[in-house]
């Protein structure tokens, strides 16, 4: 749809649907660089005609490490936006123009046609013909900023500030609040008006107002009601949203090496916690903050009544919170046990459960239920050393409680018989109904102490998890080179953290690209420590590793594991299809792709024979499939974007003969193109490689192909006739274990 802006230029108009893609690209394109990042195109993956959502855009620019996000705005909100940014306007065609600036008094925003050259001014556009063209969606584009919510540590603090962006909603929570308080100070003062006056005089008049007024502040009351409960849900489902999207980045984020070092069940656990924080903040501690309101109204309505029963009720309620502080510390030691002793029991259950294959093939079921055993006796001995110690203070606390419900008024009626106070009947029965409401929220602010303790150790456990280094700090940054696939190691000295046998030992080799590099070695040698080093898991080495002369540190983290393709002895599928499990998620793949990946990891012959082929459901952990046919779907799942770099860490090993036959004689197919590393302990299917790396205990012995390496190399020689001995003697120079007519792979 051309539409002529008033510049002459036109807004929203694209000839062709390629057309119109390009302009939109180019406005994204064009926004980034604005914050000097340049957006690779290939990354979204279009089809030539496709138009990209504004999800899928965001999400391609915020894998350069912007900061994007999909909204909706109206004319006012752009008219009015102030700084320097272009921000993308989608058009309803699926076109794009930039914006760059507004005025606001003018009623005009100004438009960059994104094909424009950049001497062009930018035009002029009312709020009219933009209309025409769009309806709100733009692509917001900023540099991320270091230290925001997302990275900052997980502290009270940082709760804190997650409560205080529903700031308004909170506000009008408190109002409903203070309103309700009023209210409920009305009743006690109409029962004491009603037996003061109406019952004393026989007022007929002053009852039939006392009921009017009762039922106005009972329907102000209920509707008051309804709204602030409305409110408190709509917070804490917000607050819900927040905290679960922010743990579950954050745990992403974690380095691989966090996970290898804590057990899944602490994890879990620990994370866990941050209910306790969610429902403490918008249960308790809501609640209490709004009771404090209610006190700041009653207690002087109390001292206006009689200030010595008023007096009274205080100190009660003081001698209460008192007892409470006084417990406080004896509670958080036996609280820190109990959340201890939790942890480990599910750490077992987690373990059991993960680990369930082997304890029933073990049949250690009993050894299991023991140390299970063991663990629930801990947690509750500590559980009801905790329940004692805090039936103490409640114990203690009781009769204080009673005294200010009902002594008060004993005490009162005293001094009415002894003169020397002048409190009418009426006013001792109110002062007994509101002088509960005056200790509640006493009582509840100690008790909030006493719980602010366990959320306090909570926000450590989640903290715990949360605040540990997150690899991901870098997202942003780092190179983006165009891969060829040359690998170079240059002195690489490595040792796990806490080891300190070292894995790597001056490690030097380097392979052109497109190479097919076979590694060999006993087990433990490193051979998957280097696999490891290659894709960013372990960075604190020493020495270099480099990519096309790129040193590896240096390169964005998820840019670089994009490029990589890894496959693992034991591959994770997900619940899902076959297609979904093979796409993984990558946007702008179609079925296509993925019965392309499947052929070259020869998969495609037992996917088809499945009962509905591509869409058959995988289960969790895989049971409807073999392992080899596990191990096929995950090398074309690494071969599905097209990797540069492919990596096989014993990815044939469970495969039997004959499938890894077909994945061996793909090998070659597979390998063109790109640079393969391939682990494999079975040394017959690396003779096809250009270069085979020997390890012996993290050092490198020798590298060369095949041929050179059995006449050269003693300990290759060794392995290799370790496995081929019944070859000895029958002369063949270049002994395969593949049936020939299987080789030729097509
Ligand atoms: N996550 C880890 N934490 C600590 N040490 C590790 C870790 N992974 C491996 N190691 C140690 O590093 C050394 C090299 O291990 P690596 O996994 O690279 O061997 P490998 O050659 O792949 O062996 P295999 O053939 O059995 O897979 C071993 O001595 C091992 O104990
Ligand atoms: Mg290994």
């Amino acid at each position: 749809m051309p539409e002529m802006g008033p510049g002459g230029e036109t807004i929203g108009s694209a000839a062709s649907p390629s057309d119109t893609q390009e302009t939109l690209l180019l406005a994204v394109v064009a926004a980034a660089r604005h914050h000097g990042v340049v957006l690779d195109r290939e990354e979204l993956r279009l089809q030539p005609e496709e138009k990209p959502s504004p999800a899928r855009l965001a999400a391609w620019a915020r894998g350069a490490g912007l900061w994007a996000k999909a909204a909706r705005l109206s004319w006012r909100q752009i008219v009015r936006l102030k700084g320097t940014a272009p921000m993308v306007i989608l058009f309803n065609d699926g076109s794009a123009g930039l914006w760059v600036g507004a005025n606001a008094a003018r009623n005009v925003i100004f438009l960059r046609d994104p094909r424009a050259a950049a001497e062009d001014d930018p035009a002029p556009v009312d709020e009219f013909r933009l209309k025409r063209v769009w309806s709100g969606e733009v692509l917001l584009i900023r540099p991320e900023r270091g230290g925001n919510e997302e990275e900052a540590p997980f502290t009270l603090g940082w709760i804190a500030r997650v409560v205080l962006h529903e700031r308004g909603a909170l506000r009008d929570i408190s109002i409903a609040s203070i309103a309700l308080s009023f209210l409920t100070i009305i009743p006690p003062l109409l029962v004491m008006a009603v037996i003061d006056r109406v019952l004393q005089h026989h007022s007929f008049s002053t009852l039939a107002l006392i009921s009017v007024i009762l039922g106005v502040a009972v329907v102000w009351e209920t509707v008051l009601g309804y709204a602030r409960r409305e409110l408190t849900a709509v917070v804490g489902a917000r607050l819900d949203t927040r905290l679960n999207l922010h743990i579950f980045n954050r745990m992403l984020g974690l380095p691989l090496s966090y996970f290898e070092r804590n057990p899944a069940g602490q994890t879990i656990h620990r994370l866990s916690q941050i209910w306790k924080v969610r429902d403490f903040m918008t249960g308790k501690l809501l609640s209490t903050f709004l009771d404090g309101f209610t006190l700041l109204v009653l207690l002087p309505v109390l001292f206006y009544m009689s200030a010595p029963l008023a007096w009274m009720v205080l100190a009660g309620a003081v001698l209460i919170a008192i007892v409470i502080l006084i417990f406080l510390p004896p509670m958080r030691r036996v609280i820190a046990k109990v959340i201890q002793a939790e942890i480990e029991k599910s750490t077992v259950l987690v373990e059991s459960v993960h680990g369930v294959r082997t304890v029933k093939s073990l049949a250690i079921e009993p050894q299991q239920r023991d140390l299970w055993d063991l663990k629930v006796a801990n947690s509750a001995r500590y559980r009801l050393e905790a329940g004692r110690l805090g039936n103490w203070p409640n114990t203690i606390v009781t009769p204080i409680e009673r005294f200010i419900e009902r002594g008060v008024l004993l005490v009162g009626a005293y001094l009415v018989l002894t003169g020397a106070s002048s409190v009418q009947p009426g006013a001792l029965i109110a002062f007994m109904l509101l002088g509960v409401r005056v200790a509640a929220p006493l009582v509840g602010m100690a008790r909030l102490i006493e719980d602010l303790e366990e959320v306090r150790s909570s926000i450590g456990e989640v903290g715990m998890v949360l605040n540990q280094p997150s690899e991901m700090k870098t997202a942003g940054e780092g190179l983006r080179p165009r891969f060829s696939g040359a690998i170079s190691f240059e002195k690489v000295n490595f040792a796990y953290p806490g080891s300190k046998i070292r894995a790597l030992e001056d490690v030097s080799f380097s392979i052109p690209a497109g190479t097919m590099l076979g590694v060999v070695g006993k087990s433990g040698s490193g051979k998957s420590t280097i696999t490891r080093l290659l894709q960013g898991i372990n960075r604190e080495y020493e020495g270099y590793v480099k990519i096309d002369s790129v040193d590896l540190r240096e390169i964005n983290l998820s840019y670089l594991r994009r490029s990589f393709g890894v496959v693992m002895q034991d591959n994770f599928l997900f619940r899902g299809t076959v297609r979904e499990n093979i796409i993984a998620g990558r946007p702008g793949l179609t079925l296509e792709d993925a019965v392309r990946a499947a052929r070259l990891a020869g998969a495609e012959e037992f996917v088809e024979r499945l009962p509905q082929g591509y869409e058959t459901f995988i289960e969790e952990g895989s049971a409807n499939l073999s392992g080899g046919q596990r191990q096929r779907l995950a090398i074309a799942r690494a071969l599905i974007n097209d990797p540069r770099i492919l990596i096989l860490d014993e990815a044939t090993s469970a495969l039997d003969p004959e499938s890894e036959a077909l994945v061996n004689a793909n090998l070659l197919r597979i390998a063109r193109g790109r640079t393969m590393v391939i682990v494999s302990h079975r040394l017959s299917s690396l003779t096809e490689c250009d270069a085979i790396l020997v390890l012996e205990r993290g050092k490198v012995v020798d590298l060369g192909p095949h041929r050179d390496l059995v006449e050269r190399c003693a300990i290759y020689r060794q392995l290799w006739l370790q496995q081929n001995r019944h070859l000895e003697g029958q002369g063949s120079q270049r002994p395969t274990s593949m049936p020939p007519q299987i080789a030729t792979g097509e």
